[in-house]
């Protein structure tokens, strides 16, 4: 998939996810097989700029262009700015947020909210387009609610702005995550425009990518929550796609090494401290589907040094692939 200037290695994309997706799981993923890792999202309240969070995501150091990053707000002038911004900090691609039902997001008129306003939208969207020389993406879902799913006219509200690639998240803001994500809209939306489209939501196993990608005809799909703990996912769709083969998942050791990596980049970023509570949840997501995981997952919460979380997560994977092995 083409993004302005950007050929993509393929048509994986990992979902912008707040308190997920920072540099080390972007990192992660894009090593294990995604063509692209959009970034969470930058406040457009300058305000929070100089805030250690909003440092932290503006840190792009040693990623793999292009680095996407994601913007949400609904000042026109403020997402100017906050694209400006982030270009000037590395961003090579920045993609707008609406398409998140968080209330902090929404109650400030931002994220899946200013899908009401379809002028809004338009004001939105031309001014970062023409405030950056970077291709500027965005991120929907496909409505308000089932009775206003203008995701349509959102759709050629964009492709008449200039953005270069629109997501979609087959799913009403007043749908949260309930029930299943529809993908019909997605079609409709990706027969009436000629940007790329990205289909998103509920993809989480190979087959499931190839036919969302089939029905839909779109140009990639976009994977969240079946990212959390199995980053391998995107080679496993990968490799799916290629040959029609089927991955087995990674044995404990592996599992266990792609950890142990992955703890040890967390702790270089955050430091020891907030780095060892934001690896806890991704712990327990690695760790979710293996034997003795509760017993494992509260003698985590309970350890405060890097030191003793990595060791503590080595024993466990060691001691499941020993019990593979003798099984075998
Ligand atoms: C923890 C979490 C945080 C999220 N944060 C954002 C965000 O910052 N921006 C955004 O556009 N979408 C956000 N989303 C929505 C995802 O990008 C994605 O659209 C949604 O999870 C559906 O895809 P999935 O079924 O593959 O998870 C978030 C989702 C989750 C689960």
């Amino acid at each position: 998939m083409q993004i302005g200037p950007w050929k993509l290695s393929n048509n994986l994309v990992l979902a912008p996810m707040a308190g997920v997706t920072d540099r080390p799981f972007r990192q992660l993923c894009r090593a294990l097989g995604a063509g692209l890792a959009v970034s969470e999202m930058v406040s457009s309240n300058a305000l929070l700029w100089g805030s250690d969070k909003t440092r932290r995501r503006i840190d792009h150091t040693g990623e793999v262009a292009p680095v996407s990053v994601q913007i949400a707000g609904a000042d026109p002038t403020l997402m100017a700015a906050a694209a400006r911004f982030n270009v000037d900090n590395g961003a090579q691609i920045i993609d707008i947020n609406m398409g998140c039902p968080a209330k902090k997001v929404c109650n400030v008129m931002a994220g899946s909210a200013l899908l009401q306003d379809e002028p809004l939208v338009g004001r939105i969207l031309d001014a970062v387009v023409n405030a950056v020389a970077v291709p500027v993406t965005l991120k929907i879902r496909t409505g308000w609610d089932p009775a206003r799913r203008n995701g349509l006219a959102v759709a050629a509200i964009a492709e008449s702005a200039g953005i270069q690639a629109l997501s979609v998240h087959g799913r009403t803001r007043a749908c949260g995550y309930r029930g299943e994500a529809e993908h019909d809209t997605t079609r409709a939306i990706k027969a009436a425009v000629s940007i790329p489209v990205i289909a998103n939501g509920d993809i989480t196993t190979p087959e499931r990518a190839v036919e969302v990608l089939r029905h839909t005809g779109a140009d990639a799909v976009m994977i969240g929550r079946a990212a959390q703990g199995r980053p391998w996912i995107f080679r496993e769709i990968s490799r799916y796609m290629e040959t029609g083969e089927r991955l087995p998942e990674p044995a404990p050791a592996e599992i266990g090494r792609i950890l142990a990596g992955h703890l040890q980049n967390l702790y270089a970023f955050y430091g020891e401290y907030t780095g060892v509570r934001m690896a806890r949840k991704h712990i327990a997501w690695y760790s979710k589907r293996q034997r003795d995981g509760n017993r494992f997952r509260s003698l985590i919460n309970k350890i405060e040094s890097a030191t003793d979380q990595l060791a503590t997560v080595s024993d466990y994977f060691s001691q499941l692939s020993e019990r593979q092995e003798l099984a075998a």
